[in-house]
């Protein structure tokens, strides 16, 4: 082969090397959302009595890199009555109660690996349940964004995602969105 047609060669798969390179070739969808100067993990917590929230987190969680699922599971379960709203059940006495904060059982290991927190919840009168309190107030979220949504029979999230802010202040918070179909899984995870 004549000295010039190698440089030639060589040049053509450098400057498609760079090309490469500069549009990001080789990175998928999720990566390109990492926010930058951060490790990148994310985490799905959700709490479900009855697995809608519970689908809603496992979409988000294939949806986005680098995530993990952790289901906030009550120390005490919530029996069918339990949840027979409009009854005085235990459910509708506890989000009555400002005070109250339903205690959890386990925890997240080593919470301050991520960096995203989504955090999902079934509304209960117009409300998160309070157990996204206890939740909230048992880590430091500080620096952390914090994404809420919600399933619910009808209502929107309404002001349930805002009123969570104070259990957790020196989060970054996003609006969140009531999830009932899949493109609102997609802006959900467009507000990482
Ligand atoms: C105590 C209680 C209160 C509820 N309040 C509302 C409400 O205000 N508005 C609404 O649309 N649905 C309400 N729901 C219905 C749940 O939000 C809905 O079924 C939710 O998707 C259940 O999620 P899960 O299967 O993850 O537990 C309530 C349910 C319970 C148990």
């Amino acid at each position: 082969m004549k000295k010039k047609t190698f440089i030639s060669i060589i040049l053509g798969v450098v400057t498609m090397l760079c090309a490469c390179l500069a549009v990001g070739c080789g990175k998928d969808d999720g990566a390109d959302k990492i926010p930058e100067g951060t490790n990148g993990k994310v985490l799905v917590a959700y709490f479900s009595c009855t697995n809608t929230t519970k689908g809603v987190a496992e979409s988000i969680q294939r949806e986005v890199s680098n995530s993990y699922l952790y289901q906030i599971t009550p120390a005490i379960p919530y029996t069918t009555d339990d949840l027979k709203y409009y009854t005085n059940c235990r459910a509708d006495r506890e989000q009555a109660d400002p005070t109250a904060r339903p205690e959890i059982s386990g925890s997240v290991e080593n919470i301050e690996q991520y960096d995203v927190i989504f955090i999902g919840y079934p509304i209960w009168h117009s409300q998160a349940p309070k157990i996204i309190y206890t939740f909230l107030e048992s880590y430091d979220f500080s620096g952390k964004t914090i994404i809420p949504f919600c399933t619910s029979a009808s209502s929107g999230m309404g002001n349930s995602g805002t009123n969570l802010h104070s259990s957790a202040p020196n989060a970054i918070w996003k609006s969140g969105c009531r999830v009932s179909s899949s493109s609102d899984i997609d802006t959900l995870v467009n507000m990482q």
